[in-house]
């Protein structure tokens, strides 16, 4: 198949190198139990109109399971997200007919959704005869905030999420230089499993922060994970396992923790992550070079719309001079927004694939931003060694 017509909003950049300018672009993002779809319009001057994001999670579908059941998610994806796009377009007034490029999350995460996204993402992109963007989810997070905040580039990138966690620097579009990454669970990760073990239920981190509220984060003594290690790699599971500890010993006759403690062991856990996420980024921002071009600290993923861990990196800009820069919650959470985003910014830079190329990508499960630092091994983590 031929490479599609550019629609009449296409403009062309003054060197003649093929670009598109005021493009609105559909993103589609299926990659964990998230089912959602949104219209962005990247403006010329590079700044962005949300223009719709419909997000359709059902944490019910895996409630009794204690987590994301794959199969269940990819079939819910494969049920909604029909609805979803309809509700997209619905939201931004807009038919297929108006939009001018497709962008797919195409990985990493869990192949199944993965898998229904990235085909609906194609079939849309051919009957429109648009340029479609396979986009790599971490690179959604990673490029929120050019969306949210205009932030430009060079950053440091704090990246945690529920299966993901880890320090990059961002110093272009699809240049990223990682400098460490956790050695076990994620952030996300290592709230849900507390939630679990506090009987929360699920999502756990929004859980487990509000049940941190009003309880003491010094009344129980957690490790500081890698504390006599230098870098920037991370590290949960020593947490995990003083926090199941600690729930073991004060469960009641029910066999669970109840009241006042489970506010005080929730507000400690949360601390004791916020305080680890802090200290390696710190040992981030002292390596940092004039040519990295310090100065700039961005946090995105799921778990950056935590306030206590925000808060936390907020006093460490402080002190280092830098300044914090986070999306707003609902575009830290998963969402289309920043897959259509990505996916506008690879356009206008002129490195969207080849049409044949974007419909022959396969779906990846894995797909690091960037390899991890020399000698150094990858972690581990709910979807499998992390990227
Ligand atoms: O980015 P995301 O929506 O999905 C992945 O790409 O993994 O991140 C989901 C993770 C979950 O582990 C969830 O518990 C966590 O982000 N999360 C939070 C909060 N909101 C979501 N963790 C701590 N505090 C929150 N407020
Ligand atoms: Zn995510």
């Amino acid at each position: 198949m031929s490479k599609p017509l550019m629609a009449e909003t296409h403009t062309h950049k003054p060197n003649g190198g093929p670009a598109v300018a005021g493009a609105v672009v559909l993103g589609v993002e299926t990659s964990c139990d998230d089912t959602a779809a949104a219209l962005v319009r990247r403006r010329p001057d590079g700044s962005a109109e949300i223009l719709s994001n419909a997000v359709w999670t059902d944490h019910d579908d895996h409630a009794a399971f204690g987590g994301v059941v794959p199969e269940i998610a990819a079939r819910s994806h494969v049920e909604r997200l029909d609805h979803v796009i309809a509700r997209a377009l619905d939201e931004a007034g807009m038919a297929v007919a108006d939009i001018d490029a497709v962008a797919a999350t195409a990985g990493p995460g869990l192949i199944g959704g993965v898998m229904v996204g990235l085909t609906a993402g194609k079939a849309i992109a051919m009957a429109g005869a648009v340029p479609l963007i396979p986009v790599n989810h971490l690179e959604g997070h990673a490029l929120t905030v050019r969306m949210t905040d205009r932030a430009q580039f060079p950053f440091l990138l704090l990246l945690i999420s529920g299966g993901h966690t880890q320090l990059l620097w961002v110093r272009g579009l699809g240049d990223y230089r990682r400098l460490g990454a956790t050695i076990d669970d994620a952030a996300g990760e290592a709230f849900d499993k507390t939630a679990k073990l506090l009987g929360l239920g699920q999502p756990g981190g929004p859980r487990v922060e509000s049940a941190a509220t009003g309880g003491r984060a010094d009344r129980y003594d957690l490790p500081e994970p890698l504390k006599t290690r230098a870098g920037c790699d991370f590290s949960f599971s020593g947490l995990k396992t003083a926090v199941r500890e600690i729930a073991e010993r004060m469960a009641d006759e029910t066999g669970r923790m109840a009241g006042q403690d489970v506010a005080d062991l929730a507000a400690s856990f949360q601390h004791a992550a916020a305080r680890h996420l802090a200290q390696r980024t710190g040992n981030a921002m002292d390596a940092a070079s004039v040519e990295d071009g310090a100065g700039r600290l961005v946090v995105a993923g799921g778990v950056a719309a935590n306030c206590a861990i925000k808060s936390m990196l907020s006093s460490l800009c402080e002190c280092k001079g830098w300044r914090l820069i986070a999306p707003p919650a609902k575009y830290c959470t998963d969402n289309a927004a920043m897959i259509a985003w990505a996916g506008a910014e690879r356009l206008a830079a002129g490195m969207a694939p080849d049409f044949d190329d974007a419909l022959a990508f396969a779906p990846r499960a894995r797909w690091p931003l960037a390899p991890p630092p020399e000698g150094r091994a990858i972690g581990g983590g709910r979807k499998g060694p992390k990227a």
